[in-house]
């Protein structure tokens, strides 16, 4: 059975089992500050299975992208180097919210590995929770008896807290699991050892692909588990594990799923895949990390310097490295792999197709970046191995390793195989130590702690009205502390609240809360699990009371201009750009807004202008926003509004149309455009490549900025006394200026030839040799230069000693003719170091030529003479 087959089946399966099949949620999270990608199937229902979002299908099943590179789920190093693990994965899941438990997750999944896949049972174990007393847990029998009806007892092994108890994250919901593995061995192996020794034990061949999940606690900030108000099952099978199984294959990357793009590579590089071990990790790494990288693209996550962009470039860099080291790929390749993913992929995955254009060019882009910061890393590897040579060292300190890791994405194995062909090694320790450091640095600087929830009002579920209300009374029905580099603060949950919580690009709202004369700020409104919460410096002395709520309402109306605003630059932007224009990222705040889209080019000034008239236009006709809530999907698609990929989409949603603008948003508009007022771009760049970014502002804003120009204009024209021919009149000015210059130019030459001239008549001969020294006026070091220069063209035998008071810095500078140099061993740069200890100062050079600087010019007739006598002992003898 091919992969999609396999896919296919299994949603089939739980469809058939009453299941709504669900498409995967974005890899990349953007609304939850504990998880950076999705690393389970469950994430995007954590919100249901902690009790804060209302639970709309009892079942669901679905295949879900999943990234396991940091935080509690992080596989990276492993990849590639084993045939079992991935960052970038498939996991097929089904779930019951409150509906079926133990019994129906075990029988259905035996149903459907055995009955319809048809795996072979005497291959299959199954893994029960042993219990903990930590927790105070016992065994799970009753997930251990329903297994007995489907396994023999030594199939059934139990399973510890790290294996068998699932945790998504150091707090949120959990439970204890039941785990089936599968042992793809040959019948000989399997008589020496038997299966169930091996399980858990990193055995290639003895792996886990399905983890049953009973999901019932909540664990909490101190450690505590508390019941979840309903029981539920989170499954999740490993897509790729399972096409090995299916395939008879002894590793994933075997199956249909990596081999075209292994392939792909392979022939690329001139290499084989399966004839030497570090080819194969190689074509293994580019081949997995290829697809992380490319749905990182899809879901709006392009590689960048911070948070979950780093993570994609240094996975990115990575491939690159390994692709440059082992398969001597010196030039962009992973942007041509593209195209067999797509083969693979795309039929499940449309995003691929529709987005392909915008992942080869970034990946391209950044794969060439990235090969230049190689090169010149070398480089700088090849100085330090010199250096470390020539001082006879063996050791390379830890922290130059460490620099080029960090700044040069150089991990510590290849700076060690480089130096170790030079017979070198690093101070691993140091390098240690460096890496420590900066994760310290990085964990604090980010470091946000929560407290648990303090639950005043149990089962009141919070209401938004804040799209017709910007004041109310409410409740706070919860609320916890928080940390944030070292600084206490208060989250807030109410009952019902008008302050609309950071989401969507738009920036949350502040205001207060009050009562009994209290008045309490709202720093800021977040949404995070599906709750609204509120930020306040304070808790109010007494939180059970009723508050009154007030947004700040100033503030929202100037987020709304920009919201608004950035729905008709959208618009205005495909109707100027094409079709191809789609938002990669936006912030809405009162101040401006700003506004991402793939697009290839620069925009012309003429295209720019377009868009501000067409956007301006809009404004004048005070179009009416239409808001549409709750309409389902299709509604909004048949309306012509735009899903993005890389976003998640409920069944139903909100629709903000304004004319031909339809947008699925959530965000908070004018009532009609004509608020706005105006509109004006600010700037217009490039973020990388295939995506450009424009920032703009409306309104009082737009108004200051057009106004703050004009009187700049005014200045001008003051000055000029006249408003007439402005632009003539700068010209002139600018090229009458050039041409001074040039005089000005002209004029100081001829004026050097003069100095030049009068010293030459300064000269005193010794031995032969013709000195000049002397301290002169002039007003730059380069004067100096010219006149040496100058005076060595025209003067044989030549000693040239200067001195010079510069603006309050002592200069000397010292020229010899090149016969002197070599007949008397002379060296200028030796000599004015020394002479230079007169003007309190160093410097250096040529042997021919050298200068120094110093805080002294008292001491430069010192200087002079220091310099004199040293070049006369050596004329002299
Ligand atoms: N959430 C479970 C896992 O990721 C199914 O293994």
């Amino acid at each position: 059975m091919n992969s999609s087959e396999l896919r296919q089946t299994f949603l089939d399966f739980f469809e058939s089992k009453q299941h709504k099949i669900e498409s995967s949620a974005p890899m990349v999270i953007k609304d939850d500050p504990t998880l950076m990608f999705t690393n389970a199937g469950m994430n995007q229902f954590k919100d249901i299975f902690l009790g804060n979002s209302p639970i709309k299908y009892n079942r669901i099943a679905n295949s879900q992208k999943c990234l396991r590179v940091s935080g509690k789920h992080n596989d990276l190093e492993e990849v590639g180097h084993d045939t079992y693990h991935h960052t970038m994965f498939e996991m097929l899941g089904n779930w019951s919210f409150g509906d079926y438990f133990k019994k129906e997750a075990i029988d259905w999944a035996w149903e459907l590995l055995v009955d319809v896949l048809k795996l072979p049972t005497d291959r299959l174990y199954a893994s029960v929770f042993e219990g903990s007393e930590e927790d105070n847990m016992k065994r799970d029998d009753e997930a251990a008896a329903y297994w007995e009806k489907h396994l023999p007892t030594d199939h059934i092994i139990n399973g510890n807290k790290k294996d068998n108890f699932w945790e998504m994250g150091d707090v949120g919901p959990c439970g204890p699991c039941s785990e089936i593995h599968i042992d793809l061995r040959s019948e000989d192996e399997r008589k020496r050892i038997a299966g169930r020794d091996l399980i858990n034990m990193d055995h290639p061949q003895v792996v886990e692909i399905w983890n049953l999940v009973f999901m019932q606690f909540n664990r909490k900030a101190d450690g505590s588990l508390e019941a979840l108000p309903h029981q539920h099952v989170d499954t999740g099978m490993g897509f790729e594990r399972l096409c090995m199984a299916m395939q008879n294959k002894q590793s994933n990357y075997d199956t249909d799923v990596f081999q075209p793009i292994i392939q792909a590579i392979a022939k690329m590089s001139g290499k084989t895949y399966g004839e030497n071990e570090e080819v194969d990790i190689a074509l293994r790494v580019i081949a997995d990390h290829i697809r992380t990288i490319s749905f990182a693209i899809t879901d709006s996550q392009l590689p960048s310097n911070n948070k979950a962009g780093y993570v994609i470039r240094r996975i990115l860099r990575r491939a690159v490295r390994y692709g440059y080291t082992f398969l001597d790929l010196k030039e962009p390749f992973m942007y041509r792999l593209v195209e067999v993913l797509i083969e693979v992929m795309g039929k499940h995955f449309p995003e691929l197709i529709k987005q392909r254009e915008l992942i080869e060019k970034v990946v391209k882009e950044e794969e060439n970046s990235f090969l230049r910061t190689l090169a010149n890393g070398i480089k700088l590897l090849d100085q330090i191995i010199e250096k470390t040579k020539a001082d006879d060292f063996k050791v390379v300190q830890g922290e130059v390793a460490f620099e080029l890791y960090d700044t040069y994405g150089f991990p510590l194995d290849l700076t060690e195989l480089i130096l170790k062909e030079n017979d070198l090694v690093v101070n691993r320790r140091e390098f240690n130590e460096a890496m420590e450091t900066q994760k310290n640095r990085s964990r604090s600087a980010t470091a946000m702690e929560t407290g648990d929830w303090i639950e005043i009002l149990k089962d009141d579920k919070e209401e938004f009205v804040g799209y017709d209300y910007l004041s109310t009374d409410v409740k706070i029905t919860r609320y916890r502390k928080m940390n944030i580099k070292g600084k206490d603060l208060f989250q807030l949950v109410f009952n019902i609240t008008p302050f609309y919580g950071e989401s969507g690009g738009q920036v949350g709202d502040t205001g207060y809360i009050e009562a009994n004369g209290e008045k309490i700020s709202i720093v800021d409104t977040k949404k995070e699990t599906g709750l609204i919460i509120h930020i306040t410096n304070e808790l109010p002395s007494d939180p059970t009371c009723t508050f009154k709520a007030v947004v700040n309402a100033g503030k929202r109306e100037l987020i709304a201009n920009n919201h608004t605003a950035t729905h008709l630059l959208h618009a205005a932007l495909r109707e100027v750009l094409g079709d191809h224009v789609e938002q990669k990222g936006s912030l809405v705040n009162p101040d401006h807004l700003r506004f991402d889209f793939s697009h290839f080019q620069k925009l012309s000034e003429e295209e720019i202008a377009k868009v501000e008239e067409i956007v301006n236009h809009k404004i004048r006709e005070n179009a009416v926003t239409e808001i549409k809530n709750n309409i389902p999907m299709q509604q909004a698609v048949d309306l012509g509004a735009m899903a993005l990929f890389g976003e998640k989409y409920g069944d139903l949603v909100r629709v903000v149309k304004l004319n031909e603008s339809v947008e699925l948003c959530g965000g908070t508009h004018v009532k009609a455009t004509g608020q706005i007022g105006l509109f004006k771009i600010t700037s217009e760049g490039a973020i990388s490549a295939g995506v450009r970014r424009i920032e703009a502002i409306t309104a009082v804003k737009a108004e200051k900025y057009i106004n703050d120009k004009l009187n700049t204009l005014k200045e001008i024209e003051r000055t000029f006394k006249s408003s007439q021919n402005l632009l003539k009149n700068i010209e002139a000015l600018i090229s009458e200026n050039s041409e001074m210059k040039k005089g000005l130019e002209a004029f100081e030459k001829a004026q050097l030839k003069l100095v030049k001239n009068a010293l030459k008549s300064e000269i005193s001969e010794t031995k032969g040799v013709n000195f000049i020294s002397k301290k002169m006026n002039v007003k730059s070091a380069g004067d100096i230069k010219d006149i040496a220069f100058l005076l060595k063209t025209e003067v044989e035998n030549l000693v040239f000693i200067a001195g010079a008071d510069l603006d309050g810095k002592a200069n000397l500078t010292i020229m010899f003719s090149d016969n002197l140099v070599k007949e008397y061993d002379l060296n200028a740069g030796a000599i004015v170091r020394e002479a230079a200890k007169e003007i309190k100062g160093g410097g250096g050079g040529q042997a021919f030529f050298a200068s120094a600087g110093g805080k002294d010019p008292q001491g430069i007739d010192a200087a002079i003479s220091t310099a004199k006598k040293m070049i006369l002992h050596k004329i002299e003898g």
